[in-house]
């Protein structure tokens, strides 16, 4: 198919109605010249489908619903992140969708973000490698992708309007670095622009963002999509490189006729345009036929559970309370109504509708068998003060005649999501209250966390002995935390977030929501642990942090060559060993620290990861080969990225606050300033 062609028989009508939906999720089709429409459908962690029935009604299909993306960046598992692409793509091809609306890869600026759920981290190198990893998997599907939200969307308060004032080196290091990353790795068929402006510019008709940046800098060669109903200038939007506005608006066309009339838009660029979009419209198209329709959900739900059992992060393990021990555990008290009924994701537009849903409460029924005896009891019911309190104290004489308490807690349904921003990051009073109740009653208690973000802990964490964060692990998670608690699977989940102790603490406090036009990000680059590690502020537990059952012992750094240019490749060689008696996987984690810098720069910045799995005593080599990106800042004066000369530190760290390894690279610059 010649797209020139195509376009040269369309009439500058047909070329402007293309640049609008046909409804809320096809494009329009101009059948008699050849045009097909494509379909695209909400997501990411599990397809969302809008049907409509005979009579009219919308509903969802069922798809099965995997961890959200906070779970997918807690297992730090690029492979995972492929696997998981690729299954929602074989969903997508079997319900006739060409393009999955994700991933998600703003950064987590505050933990109060509704959206948090929907995100990978406040790393810009997890979060870029996770997303590019995604958009690989789906698209060896034949399925497209939808890179969103382009960009600085990170709070949902006031998303519609907000003017996010973001200094230009903390939008090309921490922002803007994730969807460069995605972009240039894994050519995503389309990018979605996000609702806000952009320094006093709307997303949507950001030319320096969707069209110098994208396009002319990074090379990206798809179309991009408003998110829905982004568009407040149509021909602007337009000029700035936004191809396709959703969903259908009855102004679009006019206002685009209106603007070409009075030649404010030319032939040239409308034509471009087209041919930009058509471009992905007839790629996507043609492969239908090589797609595969079909899928097996059973398999999928199995990922689920793999992902769920690899995101599932230990966080605190006093005594090695857990794994469950059979031989002296003779009876559990399971409190918390999530054990039951557990609370999967988030809500909003990414809210799947799950084809079955696991609990934790059944697994481990399943796996005390005749050895434990399970005593249940609710805790509380939102809908009753009465019941709540009978639960609770049904709760308290089951702690107090158990060998083991364990907690069911988290984030009620739809308190994250899109739409809003939490108000705070502590569990609501009265669950906090129980838990201190329930560990003053039970020296054993264990407490299990169902939620997307980060969650301060700090009033009752030292009364409890072990804490497991569940995040937000899809339809699987339920049997996989039973899993992790038994030991049937060793914990491997890391956060990809830190967990301040407090709101206060976090960098963006100051400044969030804004004064209801703008959000300053005064804060620059230091976000998350750039910003707790510099300045060596206390956190609950720092990013990168996650237990195992198991040890690791770090050791024998080479760095090759350990002087170089910035066009050397750095080779970074170590052992790990599994010094435990328990197979277990480990997240490493390659930090760069500049040790003396004319900029300011973090005191170390994540440049590259990955997970080991190790049998009991099983010693493996890892190796990560370092390019200038790992080196360089953002140098405003030159526009571009810049090494200087001088020593960086290589820390290789099991957490950002836990470095096992240190060694050192001499780099030299191509140019020195003064
Ligand atoms: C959300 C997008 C979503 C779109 C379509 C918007 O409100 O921000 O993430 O893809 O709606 O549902």
């Amino acid at each position: 198919m010649n797209i020139k062609e195509v376009i040269s028989k369309l009439s500058i009508d047909e070329k402007l109605t293309l640049l609008t939906g046909k409804d809320t999720w096809n494009t329009v089709a101009i059948e008699e010249k050849g045009v097909p429409s494509i379909c695209v459908s909400d997501g990411p962690h599990g397809l969302r489908k809008v049907c409509t029935n005979e009579k009219g009604q919308t509903f969802t299909k069922e798809a099965v619903c995997f961890p959200t993306a906070s779970a997918l960046s807690a297992t730090w598992n690029t492979e995972l992140a492929e696997k998981v692409g690729q299954a929602i793509g074989e969903e997508c091809s079997a319900n006739d969708v060409d393009i999955i609306l994700g991933p998600g890869t703003n950064i987590k600026r505050t933990p109060l973000c509704g959206r948090n759920f929907e995100y990978f981290s406040e790393d810009p190198v997890l979060a870029g490698e996770l997303s590019a990893a995604y958009i690989k998997g789906v698209q060896s599907t034949g399925v497209g992708t939808s890179l969103k939200h382009f960009s600085t969307n990170n709070q949902e308060y006031d998303r519609f309007h907000v003017n996010t004032e973001v200094d230009i080196r903390a939008l090309r290091e921490i922002y803007l670095k994730p969807f460069e990353i995605a972009v240039k790795k894994s050519k995503p068929t389309s990018v979605m622009c996000a609702y806000n402006r952009l320094n006093g510019i709307y997303c949507s008709e950001n030319k320096f963002l969707l069209n110098d940046i994208l396009r002319e800098e990074w090379g990206f060669d798809g179309f991009v999509v408003s998110d829905w109903g982004a568009v407040h200038d149509r021909a602007k939007a337009l000029k700035a490189s936004l191809e396709l506005e959703m969903p259908y608006s009855e102004k679009s066309f006019d206002a685009l006729k209106q603007a070409y009339e009075n030649g404010k838009i030319t032939d040239e660029e409308i034509d471009s345009a087209v041919e930009r979009f058509l471009n992905i419209v007839f790629r996507l198209y043609n492969n239908r036929n090589n797609r595969v329709k079909e899928y097996n959900p059973d398999g999928h739900h199995k990922l689920a559970k793999e992902i769920a059992l690899e995101a599932i992060t230990l966080l605190k393990n006093e005594d090695n309370i857990l794994p469950i021990k059979k031989e002296k555990i003779k009876s559990i008290a399971v409190i918390g109504n999530y054990a039951k009924t557990p609370i999967i994701q988030g809500g909003g537009s990414a809210e799947v509708k799950p084809i079955k849903i696991d609990n934790a409460f059944d697994r481990i029924i399943e796996l005390a068998g005749s050895d434990i005896e399970i005593k249940y009891s609710d805790l509380y019911a939102a809908w009753s003060h009465i019941n709540s309190i009978n639960n609770l104290s049904t709760a308290l004489t089951f702690a107090c005649d158990s060998d083991m308490a364990i907690i069911f807690v988290g984030s009620p349904f739809n308190y994250e999501s899109e739409g809003y921003d939490r108000t705070s990051i502590t569990l609501p009073p009265h669950i906090e209250d129980a838990i201190l109740k329930i560990a003053a009653k039970n020296p054993n208690t264990v407490v299990v966390i169902q939620a997307g973000s980060a969650i301060d802990m700090s009033s009752w964490i030292d009364k409890v002995k072990g804490v497991v964060f569940a995040w937000f692990t899809g339809q699987a998670g339920g049997s996989a935390i039973a899993e992790i608690l038994f030991g049937l699977s060793n914990p491997c989940g890391k956060i990809a977030e830190t967990f301040p102790l407090k709101i206060e603490d976090t960098p963006s406090y100051a400044t969030y929501p804004g004064n209801g036009y703008a959000s300053w990000y005064a804060e620059g680059i230091m976000v998350g642990y750039r910003y707790y590690d510099t300045y060596n502020k206390d956190v609950l537990f720092p990013f990168g942090h996650g237990l195992s059952y198991t040890t690791f012992e770090y050791k024998d750094l080479t760095i090759t060559p350990d002087t170089a240019s910035e066009e050397n490749e750095i080779n970074v060689k170590f052992r790990i060993k599994n010094t435990g008696n328990m197979q277990g996987k480990e997240i490493v984690q390659l930090y760069v620290k500049d040790t003396h810098s004319k900029a300011l720069r973090p005191d170390k910045e994540l440049k590259a990861f990955c997970k080991i799995d190790l049998k009991p005593g099983e010693e493996k080599e890892v190796e990560f080969k370092l390019d200038k990106s790992a080196f360089a800042y953002f140098n405003t004066s030159f526009n571009d990225w810049h090494v200087e000369s001088g020593r960086f530190k290589i820390l290789i760290g099991s957490s950002s606050r836990d470095i096992r390894l240190k060694g050192n690279v001499y780099v030299k610059s191509n140019f020195d300033f003064s």
